[in-house]
């Protein structure tokens, strides 16, 4: 699907943009254990639950897009949005995937994103974004996410979820070995591309975004996005996938 005459065009060449995605890719790679099966599950739970694969797609807090581009590339037919907040991750997205993939600016944390997003999506995914969110505006999270939801449509929820339910020895409350790592090379690699001159325009506006938006650090059980969930009105929720700290819920509008 091509982007909107609105966006704004690709700053980055193709190539660069390839480059620094794969750099992230390693990064989250090193902060979300078994990412790919992951991001297989959640595909080929989409594909169950509606008999066939999805056709309208919104990948809230999307980044740099690797998502909605595994997304776009096995579901041909459909048409994929990202949204996030960050220019910068943005530019990202457009760089590699103008043409493929529809990317939209919006802020998670006030409904008005869902204006800007539009309805009548069979499937919405957030990947490891909510906890930048306090626990109030996760709640109102699930409820405006609903509403961009058509009937029947399906939320996938992916992030850290310590469960006080399952013993330690699962790594369920401990924060896995390599996560400080993680956080290490999560620093280099945004040190590395602030070095950019032709991002700098982009950097300043990231930097005036994020001077008063400390990311929450919100993480809570399964439980309690099961309930949000239902609380704002979805019909099913439950966890689908684990791997440590890490969870994904499901629910269904
Ligand atoms: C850890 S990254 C994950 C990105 C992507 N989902 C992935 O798995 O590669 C968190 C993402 O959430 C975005 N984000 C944080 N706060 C946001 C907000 N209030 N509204 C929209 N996106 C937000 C960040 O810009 C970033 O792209």
């Amino acid at each position: 699907m091509a982007t909107t005459a609105r966006a704004p065009a690709a700053l980055l060449d193709r190539a660069q943009a390839v480059r620094w995605r794969e750099s992230w890719a390693q990064v989250m790679g090193g902060f979300v254990p078994h990412l790919a099966s992951l991001e297989e599950t959640l595909c080929s739970v989409a594909e169950a639950v509606r008999g066939r694969a999805p056709t309208r797609v919104l990948d809230l807090g999307g980044g740099p897009g690797l998502l909605a581009e595994r997304m776009a590339r096995r579901w041909t037919d459909a048409a994929i949005t990202l949204m996030d907040i960050d220019p910068v991750l943005l530019a990202l997205a457009r760089g590699a995937l103008a043409g493929e993939v529809r990317t939209l600016e919006g802020d998670l944390s006030t409904p008005r994103w869902v204006d800007r997003a539009g309805g009548g999506y069979d499937l919405v995914t957030v990947v490891m974004t909510l906890h930048y969110l306090p626990p109030a505006q996760v709640r109102a999270f699930y409820a405006d996410a609903r509403r961009c939801l058509a009937l029947g449509g399906l939320l996938i929820v992916a992030d850290l979820m310590p469960d006080e339910g399952l013993p330690s020895l699962m790594g369920a409350l401990n924060p896995a070995p390599g996560e400080a790592v993680a956080e290490l090379a999560w620093a280099r690699w945004w040190n590395d591309i602030a070095e950019m001159d032709l991002l700098r325009p982009l950097l300043a506006q990231r930097a005036a975004i994020f001077e008063n938006r400390l990311p929450a650090e919100f993480t809570a059980p399964g439980s309690w996005h099961t309930t949000a969930a239902r609380e704002a009105g979805f019909g099913e929720a439950g966890i689908l996938w684990r791997c440590g700290r890490h969870a994904a819920l499901a629910a269904m509008a």
